[in-house]
């Protein structure tokens, strides 16, 4: 009658997953340090009759061999600070299963040492916030594939399900899990700053009220750009303050934090030399959002004009297809970074797998995911989104759109970075002959840096200043 998971940690995510697997039957049991965490599990989960322990020693007793532990600690120090009280109580075999957004440099870190020790240790990205905790989310898992097979079981019953299958898979060795839920996030940033965009235009450009931006993000909903994150926007646009009967979105100040997951993305997308400029965009949008007081000066100073609609109905058009362009090169360049990780880091990712885990449960669901995964169904080494017969025709119905709003918003000084270079790295992208000759004669001709030849190979170097090349 022992237990079959323990989990560390009983916050919100947590005590959340813990009622999720209780609920599909699953023996299950809590360790928290706060008294406070383990009479909200017992709250929650009367009808399982779930409790938890107070002391460590006991929680890790009560657990079937090998042992199944799971963290839901919010990452960093302090995931190394509870391995560390973890490790002298296990056995050789058990399983530690970091489910928090840590960094995947962490995480191998971790595998590596605990891997001495004889234990299995899986960073596993979750996603779905609360909800999806508690009744269905989307599980990236990474780590030793035969010790998985342990907790499968488990995972797959909790996950969220779409047409019949789980919304997990085992994503690869190492710390290939949480590198894919880091990227998830990285997309997650993007998408949520093209939404952003286009309240901006709308607001502040076009003049629509909030009531307006409702319907219309309703009735985008209700066709192809249905997801996750525009349905939580879309309802946003209702929401009033009770204090003072206004929208609580007016009341909130306009500038963004961060945990640092997009951060990271960025970051590595730069080390691995594999642009996502958009999702670099997304990044620093929210930085440059904490410049209030520069802002606020700069636009008294220097104050923009608003769009100028003469044809609404045209411009709701347009915005539809400029929107989907920049959600489809999101995923795009989110999946160009995986593609390129795998290689560099041996992740061993499957795309088709990822783009499918990824159409339920997690905050990046939508329904453009279904077009993906058939995408990378049809062909496994696909090179890029954009190469896919399917995303291609769906490009050029939208480009012209797409060009037509960065233009106006361009004009008229309203700024939409994410538009703007999801837009330029698609014509980069599709650039056969791009104009980097010219970098390559000014790094040769100031550093002798060298070049390669069209019409020969080999690696040369000219004599810029002289005349007679
Ligand atoms: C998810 C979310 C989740 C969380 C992010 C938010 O997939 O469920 O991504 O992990 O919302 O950590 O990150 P920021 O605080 O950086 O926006």
């Amino acid at each position: 009658n022992k237990f079959t998971l323990g989990m560390i940690g009983l916050g919100t995510m947590g005590r959340n997953l813990l009622l999720n697997m209780a609920d599909n039957d699953f023996k299950v049991t809590g360790y928290d340090k706060d008294p406070k965490m383990l009479q909200k599990l017992e709250e929650d989960g009367k009808a399982h009759n779930l409790k938890g322990f107070a002391s460590l020693e006991d929680f890790i007793r009560s657990l079937e061999l090998p042992r199944r532990v799971m963290l839901l600690v919010p990452a960093g120090q302090i995931v190394d600070s509870v391995i560390k009280e973890l490790v002298p109580l296990l056995d050789k075999g058990d399983m530690i299963i970091d489910s928090g957004n840590s960094h995947f440099t962490d995480t191998s870190r971790r595998a590596t040492e605990l891997s001495e020790e004889g234990i299995h240790f899986f960073g596993m990205g979750i996603s779905g916030g609360e909800e999806g905790a508690r009744f269905g989310p989307s599980m990236m898992p990474g780590g030793d594939k035969t010790a998985y097979n342990a907790v499968k079981p488990i995972l797959e019953a909790v996950s969220a399900k779409v047409n019949g299958d789980p919304c997990v898979a085992y994503i690869g060795p190492g710390a290939a899990g949480h590198f894919v839920k880091m990227v998830h996030n990285g997309i997650e940033y993007s998408m949520m700053q093209i939404l952003a965009e286009t309240y901006d235009l709308l607001k502040n450009g076009a003049g629509y009220n909030n009531d307006q931006i409702y319907g219309l993000f309703e009735k985008w909903n209700n066709g192809r750009l249905k997801s996750f994150l525009l349905e939580v926007t879309r309802d946003i646009f209702k929401v009033k303050d009770e204090k003072t009967g206004g929208y609580l979105l007016d009341l909130i100040k306009d500038e963004a934090k961060s945990k640092g997951t997009g951060k990271w993305t960025s970051q590595v997308s730069m080390d691995l030399q594999l642009p996502i400029p958009t999702i670099n965009e997304s990044v620093s949008s929210r930085d440059l959002s904490k410049f209030k007081a520069l802002r606020v000066a700069l636009s008294n100073a220097l104050p923009h004009k608003r769009i100028e609609i003469t044809d609404k109905k045209t411009f709701e058009v347009q915005l539809e297809q400029a929107l989907y362009f920049a959600m489809i090169t999101s995923y795009a360049q989110g999946l160009h970074l995986l593609e390129q990780a795998s290689k560099e880091f041996k992740y061993e990712l499957n795309l088709k797998e990822i783009s499918q885990i990824w159409r339920g449960g997690c905050i990046i669901r939508a329904e453009l995911l279904e077009d993906i995964y058939q995408a990378y169904s049809k062909q496994a080494g696909l090179p890029h989104l954009y190469s896919d017969s399917g995303i291609q025709q769906q490009l050029e119905e939208i480009i012209p759109a797409t060009r037509a709003i960065v233009i106006s918003a361009i004009q008229n000084g309203i700024a939409v970075p994410c538009y703007a270079s999801a837009l330029t790295y698609f014509d980069s992208l599709r650039t056969d002959k791009s104009p980097l000759n010219l970098t390559q004669a000014q790094r040769d001709f100031f550093g002798a840096h060298t070049f390669e030849r069209i019409d020969e190979e080999g690696i040369f170097h000219a004599d810029w200043n002289s005349n007679n090349l």
